[in-house]
């Protein structure tokens, strides 16, 4: 099946037909696993033999790694790990194409979780084998994706037309990223919960609408009332193929939203090893807790407690029995999950896709790729690492033209440029080399082939570029 020697780096490289064949061989490797003497157990446990799968985390982890080798030696593979950049020639310089294209000449597949956003981009781009994404930095981390999908789809058959939750730091959860967009590829409507400051970035919100279509509708701050304060609601998304209550009702608030029930509530921790110094001592105090007085409320009666753990303070240990709870149970099919996943990109099997393969996001956007000094803002971005910069080039995505928006190729990250020029301005004509602010009129006008963009009016400057009318207020 088309899955076989394809890289897994965001969830927007799996379409829903995908997915569902991952989650059915997953059933299949969870039936094995409880009858393991049986015919299809003892070929399961010979599925990946002779292949190497290697394992790599730069960053803290229990669950990812150890589920990711379980399911390989599962399979009848072998591992070979590192856990330490320090361990590693990364620690003396080297680039992540030069250590993907060695460990591509060792291994069948490459698990990668790391930092910096967009690397496991990078490693697939050189490595010549298939790549996952274990997480990279603040960005995505699609396998817990699938296993918090399976997690939902097993206890409620379906994804579409539910109402899922996401609570806590929806700012820097990778595994929050990757949810938002599966949850819209699937249908279900999105109820965002974030810790105050701890808001999910405009560039997603906008990502999910233009792309995914459907609405997403802010709440007005809350009124402080106890329920609001306790159930910090600030937007919801609802799907296109759902059209629902918020075009007929005006009055799109908490009541309105937890009267139909929340069907999973997804908590997540603060991300403080990515906090900045401000953000940290302000936001870990606010930091909102889920325990079983909170879900006392009717709305979660019927609600599946979710988190991809690890826990700190954020879910209290009074839920660990109560029957709606299900971490432990999701962290589980993290097994079977990552099985389904190898045997299928390393081609050991070949389950059809099912016919509702609707490839997700089609947008063909035009690609930004000037040869200037145009960097990528976020300062986890990969492009942006010293040992990269000698061989990536920054690359964006055109993604808006009002405002002006691009998107960084390798994290993602959306931004609005503030200055702008086209590289055809009158032959000869040094005058009228001129740069303009990027929320005037000319980023309407100027063609995808000529836009140039500049970090700053110095840059344009010193570019040779004049400031035009256009480089005072907004025009
Ligand atoms: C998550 C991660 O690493 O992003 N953990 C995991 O893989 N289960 C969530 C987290 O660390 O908060």
């Amino acid at each position: 099946m088309a899955l076989t020697e394809q890289s897994l780096v965001t969830i927007d490289d799996l379409s829903t037909g995908e997915i569902e064949a991952i989650f059915s061989l997953a059933d299949e490797m969870s039936a094995a696993a409880t009858t393991p003497d049986q015919g299809r157990s003892r070929q399961v446990g010979k599925l990946c033999r002779g292949k190497i799968m290697a394992s790599l985390f730069f960053e803290p982890s229990t669950r990812t790694r150890l589920s990711f080798e379980a399911a390989m030696y599962r399979l009848g593979g072998s591992v070979i790990t590192t856990m330490d950049i320090g361990a590693t020639s990364l620690a003396k310089g080297e680039s992540l194409a030069d250590m993907a294209r060695i460990i591509g000449s060792y291994a069948d597949i490459i698990v990668i979780r790391h930092p910096w956003e967009g690397a496991a981009k990078v490693v697939a781009d050189y490595s010549g084998v298939p790549v996952i994404n274990a997480g990279d930095g603040g960005h995505q981390h699609p396998t817990q994706t699938l296993l918090d999908l399976y997690t939902i789809r097993k206890e409620r058959q379906t994804i579409k037309g539910l109402k899922i939750a996401l609570w806590g730091d929806l700012k820097y959860g990778r595994t929050i990223h990757s949810l938002i967009f599966a949850l819209a590829k699937f249908g279900a409507n999105i109820l965002f919960c974030p810790s105050p400051g701890l808001e999910v970035p405009e560039h997603i919100l906008q990502k999910l609408v233009t792309e995914y279509g459907g609405d997403v509708e802010r709440l007005a701050p809350p009124k402080q009332t106890n329920k609001e304060r306790l159930f910090p609601l600030d937007a919801v998304y609802t799907t296109p193929t759902n059209p629902h209550q918020l075009a007929m009702i005006p009055d799109v608030g908490l009541a309105v939203e937890l009267k139909t029930g929340v069907d999973a509530l997804y908590v997540t921790r603060p991300q403080k090893e990515r906090f900045t110094t401000a953000e940290n001592e302000e936001l870990e105090k606010k930091y909102l807790v889920v325990d079983k007085k909170l879900l006392e409320d009717k709305a979660f009666r019927k609600t599946l407690v979710m988190h991809p753990l690890p826990r700190i303070d954020e879910l209290a240990y009074d839920l660990d029995t109560d029957p709606r709870s299900q971490y432990f149970k999701q962290a589980a099919h993290g097994v079977p999950v990552r099985m389904a996943l190898l045997a299928l990109l390393l081609g050991a099997e070949n389950t059809a896709v099912p016919r509702n393969n609707s490839k997700q996001v089609g947008i063909d956007y035009p690609v930004y790729r000037q040869d200037l000094d145009l960097k990528c803002p976020n300062t986890r971005c990969v492009s942006i690492q010293k040992t990269e910069t000698k061989y990536l080039k920054p690359e964006f995505k055109i993604v808006n033209r009002d405002p002006l928006t691009l998107r960084c190729t390798y994290c993602e990250h959306g931004f609005e440029p503030q200055y702008i020029a086209s590289s055809n301005w009158h032959e000869g004509k040094l005058s009228d080399k001129k740069y303009h602010r990027a929320d005037s009129h000319w980023a309407r006008i100027i063609k995808d082939e000529n836009l140039i963009v500049f970090a700053s009016a110095a840059e344009a400057e010193s570019q040779g570029f004049k400031p035009s009318h256009y480089t005072g207020g907004r025009h």
